[in-house]
């Protein structure tokens, strides 16, 4: 009986050090010292042996189930540090290699140069006004003092979605829908899209404009320059010059087109301002008698001066972009340089 126990331990022991698993472990304990393990039916064997050899393998038995399930355990504890260091080796991280750049988004330069305009003249006690972007022959024309064989129609370009419903082609509409609905002192800006059916380096057929309106009880052409002098070279710089040149629209009267000295050449003459020295940034003008008659304004005692600028191209001028179609064609090549 002692050999046989002295083997069973020895068999366990082997079979314990070839085990690599949990489970195997578990096999050989059932195997061994299960309710039907081996060692266990052979102690079942010692109520046959003579009373006075009993103890001293009584205590045999004790050592060597007790030695055996110490091994047990230490193989079990061995596996389970084995495992832990096998899945720590897995999950090594390498904290030396280089992280992957998120790259953030930002706004579009168009975008940011509407803004800054904006905070310019919101600086200067203006209102923001949004007006549609489809618009009625009327708003976009006839009420501007443009009516139907006017020649200034062809300047547009006009996108019609039915005879009397167009994309507007510039934000002026917003002055006679504003002008409707309230009375002087009016001093608001229209920031917004505009459309025209033309497509070159400076033409997109969807573009941006502000519109700008001030009118009161004596408001001035001084007041027009003190503004739009303010505005410029806020936006280009407080020593920019500005020129005012007498122009042409059939809702303001006088009218001028502003010009900021280039900011290229500083008046020297470049390709940027075809060598005249000056670059145009806007159109402006005293708003016409005949405008503030259709609002039902009297025009001997309310006088006032509105402007429209493009945004794109006062974007261009500021980063000096020469193609406007860069704005829309989402590459981020030149959109990531803002
Ligand atoms: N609406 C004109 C344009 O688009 C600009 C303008 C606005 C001129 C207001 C005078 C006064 O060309």
């Amino acid at each position: 009986m002692k050999d046989k126990l002295t083997k069973l331990f020895n068999e366990a022991s082997e079979a314990l050090k070839d085990a690599t698993k949990e489970g195997q472990i578990a096999q050989i304990k059932t195997e061994f010292l299960g309710r039907k393990g081996k060692i266990t039916l052979l102690l079942r064997g010692l109520s046959d042996i003579s009373p006075d050899k009993r103890p001293a393998i009584g205590r045999l038995a004790n050592e060597i189930k007790t030695s055996l399930e110490e091994k047990i355990r230490a193989s079990l504890a061995s596996i389970k540090e084995r495992q832990k260091q096998e899945r720590l080796a897995q999950e090594r991280l390498d904290i030396t290699l280089s992280g992957r750049k998120v790259s953030i988004g930002k706004k579009h330069p168009v975008t940011e140069t509407c803004n800054e305009i904006v905070d310019i003249f919101l600086g200067l006690g203006f209102q923001i006004i949004e007006g549609p972007e489809v618009e009625s022959d009327y708003y976009n024309f006839e009420a501007l003092n443009i009516p139907k064989d006017h020649p200034a129609r062809d300047m547009h370009d006009t996108f019609y979605i039915s005879d009397e419903v167009l994309l507007r082609t510039h934000t002026s509409p917003v002055q006679i829908r504003v002008m409707e609905k309230q009375r002087p002192p009016i001093q608001i800006i229209a920031p917004g899209k505009a459309f025209r059916c033309d497509s070159d380096v400076s033409h997109t057929p969807m573009f941006h404009q502000i519109e700008g309106l001030m009118v009161g009880n004596d408001i001035t052409f001084g007041d027009l320059k003190g503004v739009l002098t303010i505005f410029a070279q806020q936006m280009f710089g407080d020593k920019t010059r500005l020129r005012f040149r007498p122009s042409f629209f059939p809702f303001t009267e006088p009218s001028a087109e502003v010009d900021i000295q280039c900011v290229i050449c500083q008046g020297q003459g470049c390709r940027l301002c075809s060598s005249s020295g000056w670059l145009e940034i806007l159109g402006s003008g005293m708003v016409d008698p005949e405008v503030f008659k259709v609002v039902g304004y009297d025009p001997d005692e309310i006088t006032g001066f509105a402007f429209g600028m493009g945004i794109e191209r006062i974007a261009m001028l500021k980063y000096g972009i020469n193609d406007i179609r860069l704005f829309f064609e989402n590459d981020m090549r030149f959109l990531g340089q803002f």
